[in-house]
């Protein structure tokens, strides 16, 4: 079934500026910020008016680019003012690897280029960034497509935060599972936790509504509810950062939504492209957790619940043990137990990435 999707890209290149819908200003409004230097990007970053691991990163590949589009000195010094602005950009977020992966294949291109005259080595990083930016999509359309599957005709399908077009450069991850089963004819209807305190669930439910693909928004301690009621079908969620073990790091509630999955016999499904496989790190526990300022907490929509004396902690994510997911989706194919084998097997087939 062809099926028209309405949002824009996330990002895109214009004018020789990295244009990124405002997030932060959604659902009032669609509009798109400009970025001319990295230090732009990075504040976006930071601020979260981009935000998603797989937007994240082809925002930074850009970001890096920006540092030395019109730099016109030789290719030692280009390098340099690279490994700058990577410092600046991995100073944004810690937890999702996306970032740290795009960051360094930037550096890598530029490391491939060493020799060659400046104007062809910022050719190749523009060229690069551009390929990160096309690759995004088409991997979306791989996860949706391996991951279809798990959505039955008819679902209930939960999800938390946002994994859709917007946290990517389109389509969605975990999004696009359920966008993929939609145009294999399926009738979805999704659960939207609405995932305090930065509320990116709102964001779902309106890149669902703008597709017109059935939505019910839920605070987030509904869903233990729910599926105690038989209204959750299956759990699909995004992920920040995968340990080599298959334990993922995602958005604060992801951990809590897989223990109640787990004990409604629920299938947890993971949608995460290889980009969020940080194959160097063990297990769950050695993956840094962002923590951000109390006020996202002592406040709603810019409104103060309570003196600023109170103690607050603001984990952004959580780790999920990989023993509470069900499966891993990629764009190279579906993960099973037991992950400690299924995880390093898949990225390495084919030479990794
Ligand atoms: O803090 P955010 O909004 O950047 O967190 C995003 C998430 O946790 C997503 O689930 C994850 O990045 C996957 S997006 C395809």
């Amino acid at each position: 079934m062809s099926v028209k999707w309405e949002l824009p890209p996330t990002l895109k290149w214009e004018n020789d500026k990295l244009l990124l819908i405002d997030q932060t200003r959604l659902p009032e409004e669609l509009v798109f910020i400009e970025c001319s230097i990295p230090q732009e990007v990075a504040e976006c970053i930071k601020t979260m008016k981009v935000r998603g691991a797989p937007a994240i990163g082809v925002a930074a590949a850009f970001g890096m680019f920006l540092s030395i589009k019109d730099f016109e000195g030789d290719v030692d010094l280009l390098f340099e003012k690279l490994e700058e602005t990577a410092e600046l950009l991995r100073s944004t977020r810690p937890t999702a690897y996306n970032l740290f992966w795009a960051i360094e294949r930037m550096l890598q291109r530029a490391r491939d280029m060493q020799g060659e005259e400046t104007g062809k080595a910022k050719e190749a990083l523009f060229e690069e960034a551009m390929r990160m930016w096309e690759e995004d999509i088409e991997v979306n359309r791989a996860i949706g497509r391996n991951g279809s599957r798990f959505i039955k005709d008819g679902a209930n399908v939960l999800t938390i935060c946002n994994a859709g077009s917007l946290a990517t450069v389109w389509f969605g991850t975990a999004l696009g599972i359920i966008r993929s089963a939609i145009e294999e004819g399926k009738k979805i209807h999704v659960y939207a936790c609405e995932t305090r305190p930065r509320l990116q669930g709102i964001l779902t439910v309106f890149e669902l509504l703008e597709d017109n693909i059935p939505v019910t928004l839920i605070t987030d301690f509904m869903a233990g509810y729910l599926m105690s009621k038989g209204k959750v079908d299956v759990v699909v969620t995004g992920a920040d950062r995968v340990a080599r073990n298959g334990d993922v790091a995602n958005k604060i509630g992801t951990y809590t939504l897989a223990v109640l999955a787990k004990s409604h016999d629920i299938p947890f499904i993971v949608a995460a492209p290889l980009s969020s496989i940080d194959i160097n790190i063990a297990t769950g526990a050695d993956i840094p957790i962002e923590e951000r300022e109390k006020e996202e907490v002592l406040s709603i929509k810019g409104k103060r619940l309570i003196t600023e004396d109170v103690d607050v902690i603001n984990p952004a994510f959580d780790v999920t043990p990989s023993r509470l997911i069900t499966a891993i989706v990629t764009e190279r194919g579906v993960c099973s137990p037991p992950f400690e084998e299924s995880v390093p097997a898949i990225f390495h087939k084919q030479g990794g990435r």
